[in-house]
């Protein structure tokens, strides 16, 4: 197979994907593509009641995708509905979306058509194994459920959010169930990915580990 410049970052909700992603992007100069934000932007189309077969080509025209510090702002033409898009309800209903074939195969080429020549580095569920399954480099970041419970209740709170950390644990738990054993692209690591627990390491050390496979398998 022809690899191609892509370096996928898959695991499970709350793993620091989203982190990693952004930091490697701004240091290496990538393109970027955070798949599970078009699964939400899919929910919020579907939940306005367009019709789905214009969903895609709504979110290739009107939507824009902006890197403010390391943030990700989405602009659906001139509103910023990044707030919408992270709330409970879209991604419930993106969970839901999440696998039905349809709307699976309507999002396939539109994540393709994020790659360029200057390189892309793509995180989701599915990326090594079924999107980029041609990526040069493929990373599976995990951690633990209470770590990831841990990240998750830290950064709802520093939101002004209340949170429950054993209800958080079991949130965890259920959607790891759920998106390791649906039918369609189920999270998995790719037989060729590099696996990275974080458990026990800071974002830096992931950092600095991911460097070090990108100049042994990417550059
Ligand atoms: O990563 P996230 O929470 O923003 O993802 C939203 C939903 O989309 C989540 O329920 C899993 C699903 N998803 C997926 O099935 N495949 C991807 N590549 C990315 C996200």
């Amino acid at each position: 197979m022809n690899k191609i410049n892509v370096i996928t970052i898959d695991g499970p909700s709350a793993s620091g994907k989203g982190s990693l992603a952004r930091e490697i992007a701004k240091i290496y100069n990538l393109s970027i593509l955070d798949s599970g934000s078009l699964y939400r932007l899919y929910a919020y189309f579907a939940q306005e009641g367009m019709k789905s077969e214009l969903i895609s080509n709504v979110i290739q025209e009107n939507i824009e995708f902006k890197l403010c510090d390391q943030d990700m702002i989405i602009m659906n033409v001139d509103k910023d509905i990044t707030d919408d898009l992270r709330s409970e309800n879209i991604a419930a209903f993106a969970s839901e979306l999440s696998s039905n074939r349809e709307v699976r195969n309507a999002l396939f080429d539109l994540q393709r058509s994020f790659y360029t020549e200057k390189g892309l580095v793509a995180d989701g569920r599915d990326m090594g194994t079924v999107v980029f399954r041609d990526a040069k480099l493929k990373i599976y970041l995990t951690a633990s459920a209470e770590v990831r419970a841990k990240r998750r209740y830290l950064e709802l709170q520093n939101r002004g959010q209340e949170v429950n950390m054993p209800a958080l644990i079991v949130d965890i738990e259920q959607r790891d169930l759920k998106d390791s054993s649906r039918e369609l692209s189920p999270l998995l690591p790719a037989d060729d990915a590099h696996i990275i627990d974080s458990s026990e390491m800071s974002l830096e050390e992931v950092i600095c580990y991911t460097k070090n496979l990108i100049k042994e398998e990417y550059l």
